[in-house]
């Protein structure tokens, strides 16, 4: 038996959340047994090691930690939380995941294929059966956030070299990424999400 493991992707402030939660809804009121989580984080080592990651203190941080600490904390959260719900057959839904590793410290950063090399590791296996990606122009995202953290603050051109990553990304994967245009209302957004889970879930 294996659940469902759904991701969201895209820059900051372009919505996931709030359509996060409207898919809880929409799973629960299906009697689905669900787990909402989020990347860095969903785990008490993956949540320490975010904090570490985000705070706005760690200017000096080098850009290999930085790629591996964000595979710990997955490494983390895959054995601890994602494996052990997919094989009780539940529904995983997680804000971010390796897509995130792929296009902020792979494209951002600049490390390249050492990025998918570690996550690797990470993951064991265990990759997101789909993953929707919000696409809103980086700038736009950005000017939404309202309590930025050490990533957010980057200048805008790192996001602009991460948005076009995850473009690519979608072209290369696209029996596993779905492109939602995030420039829409979140009742618009909301509809072909869940067009897309209702054929997912035939
Ligand atoms: P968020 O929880 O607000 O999305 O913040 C997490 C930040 O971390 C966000 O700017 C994206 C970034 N990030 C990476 O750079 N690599 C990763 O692997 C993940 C999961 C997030």
């Amino acid at each position: 038996m294996r659940g469902y493991f759904i991701t969201f992707e895209g820059p900051d402030g372009s919505g996931k959340s709030t359509q996060i939660k409207l898919i809880k809804e929409y799973f629960e009121k299906k009697g689905f047994d669900l787990i909402i989580t989020r990347e860095p984080g969903g785990t008490r080592i993956s949540e320490k090691i975010r904090d570490i990651i985000l705070d706005n203190d760690h200017t000096e941080m080098d850009y290999i930690a930085e790629a591996l600490l964000y595979a710990a904390a997955r490494a983390q959260h895959v054995s601890q939380l994602i494996k052990p719900a997919l094989e009780e057959g539940k529904v995983v839904i997680c804000d971010r995941f390796v897509d995130s590793s792929f296009v902020y410290q792979g494209e951002g950063r600049g490390l390249g294929k050492c990025v998918k090399e570690i996550n690797d590791i990470a993951i064991r296996g265990c990759m997101p059966d789909v993953t929707f990606l919000f696409k809103i122009d980086p700038e736009i995202g950005n000017m939404r956030i309202k309590n930025k953290n050490r990533l957010d603050m980057e200048k805008i051109d790192y996001h602009r070299i991460v948005y076009n990553a995850y473009l690519k990304l979608e072209k290369e994967y696209p029996d596993r990424i779905k492109g939602i245009d995030a420039g829409r209302s979140i009742d618009e957004i909301h509809e072909e999400i869940k067009e897309y889970l209702e054929k997912l879930l035939k």
